[in-house]
Formats: C-alpha cells, structure tokens, sequence
C-alpha cells in the first residue's frame, strides 16, 4: 500500500479534451545544444554521465550505505564549486558539521559549496528556490520527506514524492539535480528502484566496503550511453580516480602461485585486466561449500560441475571459493575459462604462467564459446606486457591483434586446460 498525496477537486468546468497550448517542433528544428553541460571535473563521473550534467536534468546515484556516495558527491560539489557554480548541498542524514569535517578530511574548502541539514524538502527547495543554485544535491532521497505526507522518511511513498518535487522544481529552471540513494539487500527501505524511471540518469556506485576499489556504472542514462564505467579507488582522501585500471587491478598479484590466473573483462566498452583466484580445499565435514566473491556464485557451481562431468575432476569433497581480486564484481561470462582454470589449478596445485591471459565463456558441453570484443581484450592484455593469450577458438581475431602477444585458440575445455598446464593434459 502506498500512500500519495490526493489531488484537490479542480474549480469549476473540467478541463477541455483538446487543448492547443502546446505546439509540436520539427525533429530537425530541435535545437541540440550540448556545450552547455556543467562538468563536474572529476573524468571518471563526467565520463559516466555522458559527458557532464546536463541542464535541469536528474540524476540519481545509488549504492550499498557507506561505499562512498555522500564522499563523490562532495567531492564533485567542490569540483563544480570551484568553476564558480554555486552549489546547495541539502543532507538529511548528517549535520553540517559532519560534512565540513569530511571536506576537512579530504582537504575540499568552497564557500559556494552552501550546506543545508534539513530532511523537510520544502524547506530545502524554498532555500533553493532563494538561492538559486547551479546544481542541487539531496542526500538522501531516504531522509528526505514531504510534509503533506505521514508516513515515515523512506517509506515508498516519501521517497516517490520528494523526487517528483525535485524533478519537478529542477526542470523548469534547468538545474541539474544529484539525489544519493541507498539500496539495501533486504529491501526493508524504499530504495532507488522506485525511482529509476522518473529520473533521468541512475548510477551505482559498486564495490566491495572492505576493498579499496569502486565501480561506478550507468544503468540507465537518457543523456549518454550506459556502456561507461568509472573506477575509483577509496583512499584516506577520498575517492580517486583510477586512471589504469588494469594495472591497479594487477599491482598485489603474487607471482607463480597456484589458483591465480588472469582474465579481461569488458566494463561498459572498456577492457579491464583481473585476477582471479579460486581455492580448493578438502571439505571437513558436511556439504562441501561453494563461494564465490565479485562473480555470480550461481556461475561458480555451474563451472564446478562442468569440471566434474566433462574433466572427470573429482571436486565432489572440495570446498571452492572463487574471488575476483580488488572488488570488481564481473557480469559477463567471458571470465568463466579463467575461474575454471584458476579452479583446476589449485585443485591440482599447479601454477599457471603469470604472463598468460584466459578469456572466454564456458558452454555445458565444456566447449568454449566465443566472447565479445576478444580483439580489444587480448590488446589491453598486450599492452600490459602479457604475452600469452588463450582466447576462444570460435570467433578468434586474427593472429597480428596486437605485437608481442601470442594467440592460443582454444575449442574444448581440455584443450584449454592442456595450453596452460603444458604437457599435463
Ligand atoms: P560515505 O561517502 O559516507 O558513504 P555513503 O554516503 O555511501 O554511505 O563514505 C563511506 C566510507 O568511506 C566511510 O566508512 C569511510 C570511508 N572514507 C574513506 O575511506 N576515505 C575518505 O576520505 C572518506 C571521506 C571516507
Ligand atoms: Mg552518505
């Protein structure tokens, strides 16, 4: 049941079925103007963004509480603050003076950054309203509450309301709008999901809290692509762009160690190096445990069971955890080869050459199946001084993708299995 805001009876006549208020423009006549986007200075979120906020549009982050929302979304306040655009920070969750000490902490000082603590949204959009702000931000849409309102902040209800509001006040006046909101696994709080189709643009900021890496991704963007991803690395000061991912995703790796091989995956349209690691241990008691960290763990079982049935590998009293190194989470099936090697690896405990690449989709059948953009993978993978790489037989690019990188196409499991694990088979 959700409670809304009951409309007052119109005075007088009804409206007219036809109304000729509005008149209908040329498709060419529409004017595309799209300098005029304000840039919040940090690349990796103006890159997610479609290149900037665009006039009076809405856009709404979200992601797990504490992976950093309130931190980025400062951060870009500073950033467009410092362009000499005013900005009106509006949080119901946390006092000023919270937020001073976390722009102390990250070292951000702007006097156009103006803060209001105020949960009561018609408070904030009159303060907006009489000061005229070139980008508001509501933090959070789960705090924020309309008045008219009794159910509680939060409530599908209040959330819906206050975003409509600032929609509505925000597009008129062609100011952009950030609304932060939380998503939680339960579900309990209304979360962004409820709002994804009255904004314009929705991102996630994703990652693991306790790993230093996070993923911001588009779901949904009306004025860009929803291929882009930003990385960002949490440090002591703030968030920071990473500008090499593949590299940063590589740096902890230990070298010659059994259970670690690495895959690219493609983020958005960019090829991304990973490690990934598997480890199998004999189960000490009960149902053997399958876990999986940063890929689907529904995934993990469906490639343990293909190792069984078409490798004959005997995992059946194995406890197997996978992990995808650095909190990236991968959803895409073209690291399956490499999870499935990095499993057989430790099972057998034998190491696979660290200068090797493994990409591709794992068929039941234990075929390998061809993966998008395997020219751009191995070429990331080259660029980064690897010089092996086992790609999918099926679909495989020509053999002078990219110098110093050798091309091993592979059709079968096993074939893979004997182009890593030389002469092993
Ligand atoms: P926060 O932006 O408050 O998360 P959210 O708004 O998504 O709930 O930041 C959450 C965590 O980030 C917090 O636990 C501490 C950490 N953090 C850093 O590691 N470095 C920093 O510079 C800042 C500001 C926060
Ligand atoms: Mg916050």
């Amino acid at each position: 049941m959700v409670e809304t805001i009951e409309a007052k009876p119109g005075k007088g006549l009804a409206s007219p079925a036809v109304a000729t208020r509005t008149t209908p423009v040329a498709l060419d006549d529409v004017s595309l103007e799209r300098s005029n986007r304000l840039l919040s200075g940090i690349g990796e979120l103006d890159r997610v963004l479609g290149g900037g906020l665009v006039p009076g549009s809405v856009a709404l982050i979200g992601g797990d509480p504490g992976i950093g929302k309130s931190t980025l979304v400062l951060q870009a306040a500073v950033s467009i603050a410092a362009q000499g655009v005013p900005v009106l920070y509006a949080t119901g969750e946390e006092s000023a003076q919270q937020i001073r000490l976390r722009a102390d902490r990250l070292s951000l000082m702007s006097g156009n950054v103006s803060l209001l603590a105020e949960p009561d949204l018609t408070e904030v959009l009159g303060a907006a309203e009489s000061m005229q702000p070139g980008l508001l931000i509501v933090d959070s849409i789960q705090t924020a509450t309309v008045a008219d309102l009794e159910s509680a902040a939060g409530s599908v209800g209040q959330v819906r309301e206050s975003a409509a509001r600032i929609i509505s006040w925000a597009k008129p006046r062609q100011v952009p709008a950030l609304i932060v909101g939380h998503v939680t696994k339960e579900g309990t709080i209304a979360g962004p999901r409820v709002l994804e189709h009255m904004v314009d643009t929705v991102l996630y900021l994703e990652g693991e809290r306790v790993q230093q890496y996070r993923v911001l991704r588009a779901v949904k963007n009306r004025f860009g692509s929803t291929d882009e991803v930003g990385v960002f690395e949490m440090t002591g000061a703030g968030l920071a762009e990473v500008a090499n991912p593949s590299q940063s995703f590589l740096q902890q790796r230990v070298l010659n160690a059994s259970g670690s091989v690495v895959t690219v995956t493609i983020e958005g349209t960019r090829p991304i190096l990973v490690e990934m690691q598997a480890l199998s241990s004999p189960t000490a008691y009960g149902l053997p445990k399958r876990s999986a960290n940063g890929l689907d763990s529904g995934r993990l079982q469906l490639l343990v069971a293909v190792l069984q049935k078409r490798l004959g590998l005997n995992l059946g009293a194995q406890d197997i955890f996978a992990n995808v190194v650095g909190g990236l989470r991968i959803n895409e099936p073209g690291s399956d080869l490499a999870a499935a090697l990095a499993i057989i690896s430790s099972f057998r405990d034998r190491e696979i050459d660290p200068g090797t690449v493994v990409v591709g989709e794992l068929g039941l059948s234990g075929e390998i199946r061809s993966v998008g953009q395997t020219e751009r993978r191995v070429a990331e993978a080259a660029r980064l001084g690897f010089t092996r790489a086992i790609v999918p037989a099926h679909g495989s690019p020509a053999r002078t993708v990219a110098p110093g990188i050798e091309l091993v196409p592979v059709g079968t499991l096993l074939e893979a299995v004997r182009a890593v694990f030389r002469g092993d088979g």
